[in-house]
């Protein structure tokens, strides 16, 4: 059985007692809503971390993550942190190749999957994304981005690395816009991703990963999403900066 992941991405949102006080609310409302193979993840500001992951100590459904993390263990990298250091605070997930981070800090395949290597050798669990924008989709070629997406990030993983990461598409057209894909849209990339895998891996791997939706997703269209076959829950941005629409997105697991 796959695990089902719903993942908030605060992105650069909240100062720190604003983030204490919205996760407490999210772990009272959520921690009943989760069991079993479901897991509810936070990505918050590198800022929140630690206190987060000790707010969260003792719930074993709900986990922390940051949104990136550089590649190097330590050294002269000004203004960076490592994954490593991530780990230290007690989170479990770090975020790695969200389509903000290839576009406004060009940040490449190439440097992702030293990323990637960097967060497994540390223990935390990569969310990699992956996603076409517009131009690519209108110019039908977002299956070739998807695949070379996967090729250049991950793909030089073998299967025993790859089965600890978890996967995110998220159509760069859809993040942030209020223009969800629709639940057909969604499912035909992610039976495609799952594909990919099953040729790359076997086809028990391309069974036991999670591959998340995002991308406008909310507490309306979340429960339509999570009913497709290849969808195992969602990467929320906007609706995770509130309590009770995160929550209602937690509760379109069941
Ligand atoms: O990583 C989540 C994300 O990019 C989607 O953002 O605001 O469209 O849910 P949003």
């Amino acid at each position: 059985m796959r695990n089902k992941i719903v993942a908030g991405n605060w992105k650069m949102n909240l100062d720190y007692s604003e983030g204490l006080a919205l996760f407490s609310e999210v772990v009272n409302m959520v921690k009943d809503e989760a069991t079993g193979n479901q897991q509810v993840v936070v990505c918050s500001p590198f800022i929140h971390l630690h206190s987060l992951a000790a707010l969260a100590n003792g719930y074993t459904n709900v986990a922390i993550g940051a949104q990136n993390a550089h590649q190097a263990d330590a050294g002269a990298y000004t203004g960076e942190i490592s994954a490593k250091q991530v780990k230290s605070t007690g989170a479990e997930y770090v975020i790695l190749g969200h389509s903000e981070r290839r576009q406004y800090f060009g940040e490449s395949n190439e440097l992702l999957a030293k990323k990637t290597d960097s967060a497994l050798k540390n223990g935390l669990i990569p969310i990699f994304c992956i996603g076409e924008t517009l131009a690519e989709r209108e110019a039908n070629t977002h299956f070739d981005i998807i695949k070379n997406q996967l090729a250049e990030g991950v793909f030089h993983l073998d299967a025993q690395a790859f089965g600890t990461i978890v996967l995110a598409y998220e159509p760069v057209w859809a993040i942030g816009t209020g223009v969800t894909a629709t639940s057909a849209q969604a499912q035909e990339i992610h039976a495609f991703i799952r594909a990919e895998l099953a040729a790359k891996y076997s086809q028990e791997v391309a069974d036991v990963t999670t591959i998340l939706y995002g991308g406008s997703c909310n507490a309306k269209n979340a429960a339509e999403l999570f009913a497709q076959a290849d969808i195992d829950g969602g990467l929320i941005g906007g609706a995770s900066l509130k309590s009770r629409d995160f929550t209602d997105i937690v509760k379109a697991f069941n």
